[in-house]
């Protein structure tokens, strides 16, 4: 796939709804008592293989259309535990989410991945649930994972890493608990396992730091719309603001904080994006996004400010490689753990193109030039991310990327490349390309 500069894009938008809250609400509506309907799901590979998942183990999902669900769910602890290995594809939120619900079933689980979902630290899982008397088996660290459930002590764990996957896992499987399971985290990551247990009826309590919550008895979501994931939408920032002579807005998307560093490091860039329409979805903040172009300044990001960017972070490297002065990226170690080494992915790959971008133990380092990058070819690894990173660093630069492995994009946002053709000026026309 090539992808040829363009001079602006032009349009509104709306993106696929969220992924991290689709693959929650498919895993959670599998453990209601009764019908939830779900509305804006995320189609998306990952998402598919949760609703594969899911059905493996007994439950009921009716697709109504590509975008609202019917699930029956089985209640609890109605999973069956079925004869062939569960295959979660890509997807860690899946595989990570699934092991902590599993914990309080009964059978035996197996839990498998792709070659990069076994390549990925499954430690993180195995030890808390270990530690809640889950019998939980990794392959030397790593998938596939082995799973029997039975009774889980409840446990008050401080994470090591910032991981909302890790976090969701123990609350999850605290649902079984003989009590109250607490997960304290060293930094805020997205909270949207907590945000809709509590909808379906759970006792969560939060603090600064920390989350609890209490043994379930049964769940009740009803009805729920997912908001547009915020993650899909930050490519097309990223174009808007390099872009000079775009327009783009961006409608219905999820703009809970813990989702949304990137709008603040985008702030302090002198970037020109616009808030409006705010509004809740599904209990999450919302809201719609008027993205202009804009000089950038170079910033720093820090460990802190990690997590609520941590998946946008190719793209701040994208955007730092364009703007006046230097920015560094410094705690964001976790990348290397990410779909593919994503510290190696976007310093090998935006070098090529002629950025000035050099790797550090536990993030990069840019010295920004206020003009197009030169362009050439760009290596996905197989990582939806860096595929569309690719695609974004071709649209702005000066002689166009082709995209080495620009399927990965299926992963999350199976239509990115059609989006983005229908939102592109053509340079000979100055018109949108028809779709
Ligand atoms: C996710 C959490 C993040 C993120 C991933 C989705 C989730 O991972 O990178 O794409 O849905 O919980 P970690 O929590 O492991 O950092």
């Amino acid at each position: 796939m090539r992808i040829e500069p363009a001079p602006a894009i032009l349009g509104h938008l709306a993106v696929p709804g969220d992924k991290s809250i689709s693959h929650r609400a498919v895993l959670l509506a599998a453990l209601c008592d009764g019908e939830t309907r779900i509305e804006g799901f995320g189609r998306s590979a990952d998402t598919e293989a949760t609703i594969a998942a899911v059905r493996a183990l007994g439950v009921g999902v009716y697709e109504a259309d590509s975008t609202t669900l019917r699930v029956f769910g089985v209640g609890l602890r109605g999973l069956e535990a079925p004869e062939e290995p569960i295959d979660c594809g890509n997807a860690g939120t899946l595989m990570r989410l699934l092991a902590g619900v599993l914990a309080g079933q009964s059978g035996r689980f197996t839990l498998i991945g792709d070659a990069s979902l076994s390549t990925r630290p499954m430690e993180r899982i195995a030890e808390p649930l270990r530690r809640m008397g889950v019998q939980i088996e990794t392959t030397e660290g790593h998938a596939p994972l082995t799973i029997t459930g039975g009774p889980v002590r409840a446990t008050t764990y401080e994470l090591p890493v910032a991981s909302a996957q890790v976090k969701s896992a123990i609350l999850l499987a605290g649902l079984y608990g003989d009590g109250e399971t607490t997960v304290v985290e060293p930094l805020p990551t997205r909270d949207h396992t907590e945000s809709m247990l509590a909808a379906a009826g759970v006792r969560v309590r939060r603090r600064p730091g920390g989350v609890t919550v209490e043994p379930a008895e049964r769940l009740v979501l009803g009805d729920l719309e997912v908001p547009g994931d915020f993650s899909s939408a930050a490519p097309f920032i990223a174009a808007g603001t390099l872009l000079p002579g775009s327009e783009l807005t961006l409608h219905g998307l999820n703009l809970n904080p813990r989702r949304t560093g990137l709008l603040d490091v985008l702030e302090r860039m002198g970037a020109n994006v616009t808030v409006f329409n705010r509004r809740r979805i599904a209990g999450e903040p919302a809201g719609d996004l008027d993205v202009r172009p804009a000089e950038l300044v170079g910033t720093d990001v820090s460990a802190k400010e990690v997590p609520s960017l941590v998946d946008e972070l190719p793209l701040f490297a994208l955007l730092a490689a364009h703007a006046h002065g230097d920015s560094r990226l410094t705690g964001a170690a976790e990348l290397r753990a990410k779909e593919t080494d994503r510290i190696e992915a976007v310093v090998d790959g935006l070098r090529r193109l002629g950025a000035h971008i050099r790797a550090t133990d536990d993030g990069f380092v840019i010295r920004g030039v206020p003009a197009r990058l030169r362009g050439g070819w760009m290596e996905s690894h197989g990582d939806h991310r860096i595929a569309m990173l690719a695609a974004i660093a071709g649209l702005v630069s000066r002689e166009g990327v082709e995209i080495r492995g620009a399927d990965a994009v299926a992963v999350s946002f199976p239509g990115f490349y059609e989006l983005l053709g229908s939102i592109r000026i053509t340079p000979s026309t100055g018109a949108p390309t028809p779709r």
